[in-house]
Formats: C-alpha cells, sequence, structure tokens
C-alpha cells in the first residue's frame, strides 16, 4: 500500500485527528479530557520509535500523577501512580506505586502510528468514542524492581521510587514466559514473590493505620487511541485501496487490588 501515492489530504480533514504523512516535528500530543466526575485534564501521549514505547501521562486535580507506559516489545504496560501526601495526616511526602500488567496488542495504536498523530484544534475538549468500562485486577506479585528487567527492561528506572510498591500478577508473568531462554518462567518469577497470603481485610474495613490489608486503587484512562480507522482511495492506478486515516478513541478504568503493608499507606481507599 502506498499512502504516499495517494491525495488524501481532503480525506482526512473529516477527522478530527490525522496521522502526518511527511515530516512530524514534534513529538507528543497534549489532549484535553473530560474525566468522569467533570475535571478537565491535559494527558500527555509521547510515542518511542526507537524503543517501541508509549508514554501517556496526567495529573489529577489533587495532585496524584498518572503514568501509563507501554512496552511494546516486551508486552508489558505499567500503571504508574504518583501520590501527594498530606502532611497533616502524617504520610510522608509522596507515594509511588507500579503496577505491571501484560499489554495485549491492539489495546493502544502502535508507536509509529502515535508518533505520527497529530490534532487540529488542540485547544479542544476530547470525549472518547468508547467506554471500556472498568476492569478489576488483582496483583498477587509484588516485583523486585532491582530484578524486573526480565520483565521490562524499563521497569527498573520507570519504578526506581517504588521498590516496595511495585505489583504484578502471576497468570500475566506465566503468560509471558518463553521456555528456556531468558524469559523462562523460572527466570521472570524470580524477579517477584507472592505477597499479601492470607491478608484478607480490606484496608476500608480496618481502623488500625499499622495492619496490613487488601487496598484498591482505581484509575482511568479518559482518552486514549484505541484503534485505527481505515479509508479507501485509489492508487495511482485507479486500484481501489485502504489506508489509515484516522483513529478511534477509547477510555478506560482499572481497579486495582494489592497488599499494602499498612493501612496508612491506602488511606484513599475508606
Ligand atoms: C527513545 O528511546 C531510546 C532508546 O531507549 C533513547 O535512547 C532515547 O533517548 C529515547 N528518546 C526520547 C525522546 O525519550
Amino acid at each position: 500500500m502506498n499512502v504516499g501515492s495517494l491525495k488524501i489530504i481532503k480525506d482526512i480533514a473529516v477527522f478530527l485527528f490525522a496521522l502526518c504523512n511527511l515530516a512530524c516535528d514534534v513529538n507528543g500530543l497534549v489532549i484535553n479530557v473530560k474525566n468522569r466526575g467533570g475535571d478537565i485534564l491535559q494527558e500527555t501521549i509521547a510515542a518511542n520509535v526507537t524503543s517501541d514505547t508509549i508514554t501517556l501521562e496526567y495529573q489529577k486535580t489533587e495532585g496524584t500523577l498518572i503514568t501509563q507506559f507501554v512496552d511494546f516489545a516486551s508486552e508489558i504496560q505499567v500503571f504508574k501512580v504518583l501520590v501527594l501526601g498530606e502532611e497533616e495526616r502524617g504520610e510522608s511526602q509522596f507515594q509511588v506505586m507500579c503496577f505491571v500488567l501484560r499489554f495485549m496488542k491492539n489495546e493502544f495504536i502502535a508507536t509509529d502510528a502515535m508518533s505520527k498523530l497529530r490534532q487540529k484544534n488542540p485547544g479542544t475538549i476530547r470525549n472518547a468514542e468508547e467506554d471500556k468500562g472498568t476492569e478489576q485486577h488483582d496483583l498477587d506479585l509484588c516485583v523486585d524492581v532491582g530484578q524486573a528487567s526480565v520483565i521490562s527492561p524499563h521497569l527498573p528506572v520507570l519504578c526506581h521510587d517504588a521498590k516496595e510498591t511495585t505489583f504484578a500478577r502471576e497468570t500475566d508473568l506465566k503468560a509471558l514466559a518463553k521456555p528456556g531462554g531468558p524469559k523462562d518462567a523460572k527466570v521472570m518469577l524470580k524477579a517477584a514473590h507472592k505477597c499479601g497470603v492470607g491478608v484478607q481485610e480490606r484496608c476500608k474495613d480496618t481502623t488500625d493505620w499499622w495492619q496490613p490489608c487488601t487496598c484498591q486503587y482505581q484509575l482511568c484512562i479518559s482518552w486514549y487511541p484505541c484503534g485505527l480507522k481505515y479509508c479507501r482511495g485509489k492508487d495511482s492506478s485507479q486500484k481501489v485501496v485502504s489506508y489509515r486515516c484516522g483513529i478511534k478513541t477509547c477510555k478506560k478504568c482499572r481497579l486495582m487490588s494489592y497488599y499494602s503493608k499498612q493501612k496508612i499507606n491506602c488511606l484513599w481507599d475508606e
């Protein structure tokens, strides 16, 4: 498919987003999005074609910084949450958690399409076309961040501040394992251990700030490019071809359940 030979400029004009063809100068998109609570958030999404990764980031109104990091080569996505502490409640300055999940192809557009994405009217407030609802994840493993490069080479840097609070799922690591090589299940699972075994109580159900409990954190990505749209046109020899000419957009929430050593590290869950 030779997109370059197509007269697609007219066609892409009907889309809010276009995939640039020639020089894609600036890297990264800034998108204004309205979340479920009605707040306007500013998301930045940047692709790195060299490392085949995408970073989506936004700050919630109360200050929490949410990062979604997709590592296509490792088939891993990481949700990093940086919560600012409330001094008067005796919390430390900030808390960082990393949630490592398996990434399925087609959950997000590819890095090369992402790096070419440009929006018309950048100030516009966007609404996602499709609501993918809320997925619940029980993260049963605590990841040893120092050894986590076997899961994704980016993890040790990305989750450097979440040494005690990086979580994953055994089912994901087993599904990603490849027998015999550097990603053998034995090697992968050495970078993580079961944690919170036997802890039944939800943090919201205990009043003891020092008690271990199961914490829940909900995080939402209110807008992301979840697929490509295709248009049909004719190439220079009048053959009908289809080519990518825009994006499909989605929103999705995830409810993370994970082990908290103390309720004091989970004060939002009440
Ligand atoms: C993209 O990834 C490469 C390889 O990891 C890295 O060297 C480079 O600095 C990254 N580029 C940006 C803009 O972050």
